[in-house]
């Protein structure tokens, strides 16, 4: 099964896909988690991404392809995997369409999840205080969540039009969110 699950920073892609992943038993991957790590690595890639990351901005979208076309053919994507905050720009998905018709894959589902601005800012805000995420600072949180909406949004349409788009409630219990997007696999 190939997914991938959407949402405004903070609304639960990262925990509801460490979950789901064991659920399902296919690979998560989380474009963030990749470019912290490239990052860390002090790669050419991570020198890069780092400025768009530290403000809050979109690291371009052909960093991102390149990205994800090299992970998807590993064995560990064998049986499925679940998309974390990959695509985040038109330029993405229509992208992201391509590699996988190219390597004869096909989109099961687009998860996307939703909560208020005020819970997803006071989840961030508190996260910040102990996560060490360069980007979970009061100013670049406010400036995430508007890039999610001014670039990001609308690809919920793109899936959407193609029928594979499910909005689930990310309000709640995390247990109870998981047994949401469980109930919307079956
Ligand atoms: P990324 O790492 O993807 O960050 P994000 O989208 O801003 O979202 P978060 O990871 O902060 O939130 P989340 O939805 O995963 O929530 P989480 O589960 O952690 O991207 C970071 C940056 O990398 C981007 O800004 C961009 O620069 C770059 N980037 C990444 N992908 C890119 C792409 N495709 N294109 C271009 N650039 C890209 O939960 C948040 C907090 O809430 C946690 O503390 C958690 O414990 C808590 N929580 C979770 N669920 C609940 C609940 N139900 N109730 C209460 N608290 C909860
Ligand atoms: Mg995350």
């Amino acid at each position: 099964m190939n997914l991938l699950i959407m949402g405004p920073p903070g609304v639960g892609k990262g925990t509801q896909a460490k979950i789901i992943k064991n659920e399902l038993k296919i690979a998560h991957l989380s474009t963030g988690e990749i470019l912290r790590k490239e990052i860390a690595m002090g790669t050419k890639v991570g020198l890069i991404a780092k400025d768009y990351i530290d403000k809050g901005q979109l690291v371009p979208d052909q960093i991102l392809l390149d990205i994800i076309n090299d992970r998807i053919v590993l064995p560990d994507c064998k049986n499925g995997y679940l998309l974390d905050g990959f695509p985040r720009t038109l330029g993405q998905a229509n992208g992201l369409e391509k590699i996988m018709r190219s390597l004869n894959h096909s989109l099961d589902m687009a998860i996307s999840l939703t909560a208020d601005e005020d819970e997803l800012i006071n989840r961030l805000i508190k996260r910040g205080q102990k996560s060490g995420r360069t980007d979970d600072t009061p100013e670049v949180i406010r400036k995430r969540q508007k890039i999610y909406w001014v670039q990001t949004a609308q690809i919920l349409d793109f899936y959407q039009n193609k029928n594979l788009l499910k909005n689930i409630d990310g309000l709640g219990e995390i247990n109870e969110i998981t047994n949401r997007i469980l109930a919307v696999l079956k």
